[in-house]
């Protein structure tokens, strides 16, 4: 934040935990929507945004969904550093697993506040005390044994204490005070990129500050483009996405990487400038690893 920074804004929460612990199944519950039964085998990919509304203020939460498939370390390192608060889901019958203290690790790396969601208490073989207790053994220690970590026992099968998690998330939010400025040329961040086959290299960007507008001139990494369109979570045409939001941006030469920063800069030749020099260095970097 700088002084300019008097906006408040959204918090960006990262949902993060050990593979099939209900992270995609919370998400869509607190949607009400069904991303789960369209992936391939259930299992999650990609990192998805979505911004929900709690049903008590109408204020906005953006959410980020990461796999909890041990291949995607780096999406989950990438996912705390993006992220204001993140969720930690432990399955009450499963217990703290091995990408469960992969998160707990990355967000205490991040210095990001940590949530802990103990889901499919629906289950008959859930132990939500036993999730704490290995928790306490990972350095998390929640409210009731002593600590400040605030854990909900949840649902997402059944819909059971969802607005309390949303309700602690907005809680937790409003302590960390979070301050942005909307006028200003967009800042954000890549979360995923790929190059799609009808629409061309694809960006999904969280901005972090100002408004990124149709039109405008962007690098990201060593692409830049001029954005052609603008995709909302709900799959809408938008013609601006301001601070917290989460956009798919098309309109890029070519797709950037996954952590690239995103500015908005003031001419095709100033961008130019600037991608030429980072390919440059790409190239150098690739060179220099090569020959040891
Ligand atoms: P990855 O993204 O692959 O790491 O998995 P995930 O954490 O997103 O889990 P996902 O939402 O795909 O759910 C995994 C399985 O657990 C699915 O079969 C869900 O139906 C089931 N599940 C999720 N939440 C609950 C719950 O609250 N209760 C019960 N009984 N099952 C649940
Ligand atoms: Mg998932
Ligand atoms: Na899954």
């Amino acid at each position: 934040d700088d002084s300019t920074d008097t906006e408040p804004r959204s918090p960006v929460v990262t949902v993060m935990g050990h593979v099939d612990h209900g992270k995609t199944s919370l998400l869509d519950a607190l949607r009400h929507a069904n991303v789960v039964s369209g992936e391939a085998g259930g299992i999650t990919q990609h990192i998805g945004a979505y911004q929900v509304s709690s049903p008590e203020t109408g204020k906005k939460i953006t959410f980020i969904d990461t796999p909890g498939h041990a291949a995607f370390t780096a999406m989950r390192a990438r996912g705390a550093k993006v992220t204001d608060i993140v969720v930690l889901v432990v399955a009450a019958d499963d217990g703290v697993m091995p990408q469960t203290v992969e998160a707990i690790n990355h967000a205490k790396a991040a210095r990001v506040p940590i949530i802990v969601a103990i889901n499919k208490i629906d289950k008959p073989d859930a132990k939500p005390e036993r999730v704490r207790t290995e928790l306490l053994q990972h350095e998390v220690q929640v409210e009731s044994f002593g600590g400040e970590v605030v854990d909900v026992e949840v649902s997402a099968k059944n819909k059971t204490n969802l607005d309390k998690l949303l309700e602690m998330i907005a809680l937790q939010a409003e302590i960390l005070d979070l301050k942005t400025n909307s006028h200003r040329p967009a800042e954000g961040t890549v979360i995923e990129a790929k190059l799609d086959r009808g629409r061309g290299p694809v960006a999904t960007v969280l901005v972090q500050r100002g408004t990124l507008r149709v039109g405008d001139i962007i690098v990201a990494g060593a692409e830049m483009g001029r954005v052609r369109a603008l995709i909302s979570d709900q799959g809408e045409t938008v013609q601006e996405a301001g601070p917290s939001v989460p956009v798919e941006v098309l309109g890029f030469n070519g797709p950037p990487e996954a952590g690239d920063r995103l500015a908005v800069v003031e001419n095709e030749a100033r961008a130019r400038q600037i991608t030429s020099y980072r390919a440059h260095q790409k190239r150098e970097n690739a060179a220099a690893s090569i020959s040891g």
